[in-house]
């Protein structure tokens, strides 16, 4: 179970890496004026969403299943930390409805807004590492 647990963890950090990164990238986009410097933000969310971020949300779920099984938890625990895991899955499908709003020049939301949805992933990361690792209730 350990190999699994490490992939696991592994993807977690994938996912994360997304997570932090296209909100980010919505900012500077949700701010840029320039046609040829939006194809080149439209590419980069593209690539970063379908190839890294999805893969990396569907594997880290796919081993925390099995790794939930596997090991028969319960819990309170688990269960906040599945409910935090759908928000979770919530702001990765919103993350690609504005990726597909970028791509067809149909964003109407400025960068303040991405700054504050940005803030979401760190708030849940913090909450289910400490659930996770502590295990408080
Ligand atoms: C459906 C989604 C998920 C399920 C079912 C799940 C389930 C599990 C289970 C059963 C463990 C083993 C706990 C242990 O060995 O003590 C585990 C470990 C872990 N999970 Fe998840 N998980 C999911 C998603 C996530 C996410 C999104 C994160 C990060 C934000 C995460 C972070 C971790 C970490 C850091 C560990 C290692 C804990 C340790 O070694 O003590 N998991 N997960």
């Amino acid at each position: 179970m350990l190999w699994i647990k490490s992939l696991h963890v592994i993807f977690m950090v994938t996912w994360f890496a997304g997570l932090f990164y296209l909100p980010r990238l919505f900012v500077y986009h949700a701010m840029n004026t320039d046609t040829a410097t939006s194809a080149t933000f439209k590419i980069m969310e593209r690539k970063l969403f379908y190839g890294i971020t999805t893969p990396g949300g569907v594997l880290t779920v796919v081993f925390g299943i099995w790794l939930w099984l596997g090991y028969g938890f319960t819990g309170t625990w688990l269960h906040i930390k599945l409910a935090l895991v759908a928000v979770l899955i919530v702001f990765h499908v919103m993350c690609g409805k504005y990726v597909r709003e970028f791509r067809d020049d149909r964003n109407t939301r400025d960068h303040v807004y991405y700054r504050w949805f940005n803030e979401v992933p760190t708030v849940i990361l913090i909450a289910v590492i400490i659930l996770a690792i502590v295990k408080p209730v």
